[in-house]
């Protein structure tokens, strides 16, 4: 009984401890080795135009046409995404943060991928209408 006891106790003690653990974002995740993956699209014209249909396609509905995010979705014009590098996007992309509501995209080709990042990053820095 004494140890039952002892056990819900370090259970409640736990729980409370994880809850209050404030979360350190997704970019705390990132292994070194995705962070430096360099974007093989950087930059091009060609890749800002593809990136823009597919961010219209399946990104736009929740940060929206202008990526300024809504009350509930992140802004990605912030500039803690703008001066994410482009590997630590394309780890997000791939893994997602289910938790937080953000959807893993694993599914849409890799170079698909690189041209939604392109796309972002020419967008810049606006924090009009930011979330945060
Ligand atoms: C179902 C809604 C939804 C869709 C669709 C979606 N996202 Fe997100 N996204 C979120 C949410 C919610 C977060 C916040 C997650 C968090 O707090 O860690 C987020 C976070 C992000 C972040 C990090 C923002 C930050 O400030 O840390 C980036 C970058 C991002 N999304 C890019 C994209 C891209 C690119 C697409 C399209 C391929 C996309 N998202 C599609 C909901 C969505």
């Amino acid at each position: 009984m004494r140890i039952a006891w002892r056990c819900a106790l370090c259970l409640l003690f736990c729980a409370l401890a994880w809850s209050a653990s404030k979360y350190a974002g997704w970019l705390e995740h990132v292994p070194d080795s995705d962070r430096h993956r360099a974007n093989p699209y950087s930059g091009q014209t060609d890749a800002v135009a593809a990136g823009s249909r597919l961010f219209s396609d399946h990104c736009a509905k929740c940060h929206g046409q202008d990526a300024l995010g809504s009350k509930k979705k992140p802004s990605l014009r912030t500039p803690e995404v703008q001066q994410a590098s482009d590997g630590e996007i394309f780890w997000l992309l791939r893994n997602g943060d289910l938790r937080h509501g953000m959807p893993s995209w694993s599914a849409i080709p890799e170079p698909s991928r690189w041209q939604i990042i392109t796309y972002v990053k020419s967008l810049g820095v606006n924090l009009q209408g930011s979330a945060r």
